[in-house]
């Protein structure tokens, strides 16, 4: 039986696993790298890690399976960006997605292209977390770096080079880099000369089931993995998602609560928001779409909370669902990391609002949560505004095994949340692309179909979606009402200078 491998540059760590044709699991592993923070609102990682992270895992699952692999895809955090120079050595630390230092370039893109023109071409406003504003700011910021630059890679696709020799990705993860024309998924001749960027810096754009390339002799050699097997092109992490949790017909929706919070539809036809909250990008499908909005701080608000408090996970969960709905009239806005949907403000600011001498821990853990579904429901309505079918909600991510992150998902959507059974999110979608580019499956909707769906389906709660309605409209209130002031305060945080914080 065909196994393939899915690889996963996260964040927080890469993830290998080997899927084997029907959809079982049969090896794992997970090897974790910092992530530094050199000023606040900065994020970066090293490349190096990366790689490092990558081999740890592929060679542990290689082991695990004896070497029996048809396949690789890839999949990882999207937008970031690893400057190369031409000897292909990384010339400074990469700028992550959820990085926040190039306001002034965006303001600079969206003056260039026109900011209609732009979600026409790209799907998506100028946003900080993109790859292409991360270049604008090299170039400005670091001219001596900027002059040794010939390639600009995303995360996953800086490791393909890596396993493969080639300069290559996928058109889920190139549009999240603001240079993609997103409709007829290659490069645009138009931005890239708005922006003075030469075309050959970037990498080649397939398909997500496609093949890039095979695995280099060395590489197979160090991993224990057969040489010349198929890397496939893959899909950003929310992409490779989509096709690990079976999103990939209309009317299916997956909520994602990892350290960002996703919702993905599938879309047949490039049709993108035209205010640009959702972000309109080509799904891992070809030829097929995907609207999604994002929480920048989802399980990363919870994290950041944990560790505030000094507290332990499970406890603090614990305690916090003995809490009634609307944690008795307390609200937290989950703009730690500044907010993507809808605010598309890298200068929002997290809160607790409405605190009184009754709240405790257990209230504000609570409150932190229900901050991260009303944050994502604000998503949801979107989506049903632009007329997206919303047939089904499927939960993913480390917030898909939390039965309290289902049930507040449920609630505060008022729709019913389920799981699938190999619950693997980004990993598992790529090994299954894979395992198309290995000839294992005709195309990814034969792939997909592997996907199992738990019985469990986990309920609205009438009197709660109804209490939530209540808390939602206030949630929705505080933002538009502290705007000014979260501005001001990251202004006077950074020194009085204002701006990207
Ligand atoms: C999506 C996004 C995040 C990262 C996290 O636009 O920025 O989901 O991909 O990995």
């Amino acid at each position: 039986m065909s196994v393939n491998i899915g690889l996963d540059v996260g964040t927080g760590g890469a993830r290998a696993v080997a899927v084997d044709e029907a959809g079982n699991v049969v090896a794992e592993a997970s090897s974790g790298y910092p992530l530094h923070s050199p000023r606040p609102g900065w994020t970066e990682q090293d490349p190096a890690d990366w790689w490092d992270g990558a081999k740890a895992v592929l060679g542990r699952v290689a082991s695990e399976v004896g070497g029996e692999v048809d396949g690789i895809g890839l999949t990882g955090q999207m937008h970031g960006s690893v400057f190369l120079d031409s000897s292909d050595d990384v010339i400074r630390p990469a700028l992550l997605w959820n990085d926040q230092r190039t306001g002034r370039q965006c303001e600079e893109i969206t003056e260039k292209v026109g900011a209609e023109r732009l979600i026409e071409i790209t799907g998506n406003p100028a946003l900080t977390g993109f790859q292409a504003p991360k270049v604008l700011w090299l170039r400005e910021e670091e001219p001596e770096n900027y002059a040794s630059l010939s390639r600009v890679l995303l995360p996953k696709d800086y490791v393909r080079l890596r396993l493969t020799g080639e300069y290559a990705t996928d058109a889920s993860d190139a549009s999240g880099t603001l240079f993609l024309d997103v409709e007829n998924r290659g490069w645009s001749e138009e931005i890239l000369s708005a922006l003075e960027i030469p075309p050959d810096w970037m990498p080649e754009v397939y398909e997500g089931p496609q093949s890039t390339g095979t695995l280099r002799r060395e590489a197979a050699e160090e991993l224990g993995l057969p040489p010349g097997i198929p890397v496939a092109a893959g899909g950003g992490d929310n992409a490779a998602a989509a096709v690990g949790t079976g999103i990939v017909a209309p009317g299916l929706v997956s909520s994602s609560i990892g350290t960002s919070g996703v919702l993905f539809a599938h879309t047949e036809r490039f049709k993108p928001d035209p205010s640009g909250r959702l972000h309109a990008f080509c799904h891992a499908v070809p030829g097929a779409y995907h609207l999604m909005a994002v929480t920048l701080s989802a399980g990363g608000s919870l994290s950041w909370w944990r560790e505030a408090v000094g507290g332990n996970f499970d406890e603090m969960v614990g305690d916090a669902s003995e809490v009634p709905a609307g944690s008795e009239g307390l609200v937290f806005l989950p703009y730690l990391s500044g907010e993507r949907t809808p605010h598309l403000d890298p200068e929002a600011r997290g809160a607790f609002f409405g605190l009184t001498a009754r709240h405790g821990v257990p209230h504000m853990t609570r409150a932190v949560m229900e901050g991260v579904a009303f944050s994502l429901r604000e998503g949801l309505e979107i989506m049903r505004g632009l007329g997206v079918p919303v047939g089904e909600v499927r939960a993913t991510g480390g917030g898909a095994r939390s039965a309290l992150w289902r049930q507040l998902q449920a609630d505060a959507y008022g729709e019913p949340i389920r799981r699938t059974a190999a619950d693997e999110g980004p990993a598992y979608g790529a090994a299954l692309l894979a395992g198309v580019a290995a000839g294992a499956y005709g195309d990814v909707g034969e792939a997909s179909s592997v996907v199992r769906l738990r019985e469990e389906v986990t309920e609205p709660d009438p009197g709660r979606a109804e209490a939530y309605e209540g808390y939602y409209r206030v949630f929705r209130s505080l933002y538009p009402a502290t705007r000014e002031a979260m501005s001001h305060l990251t202004e006077l945080a950074s020194g009085g200078e204002g701006g990207s914080g």
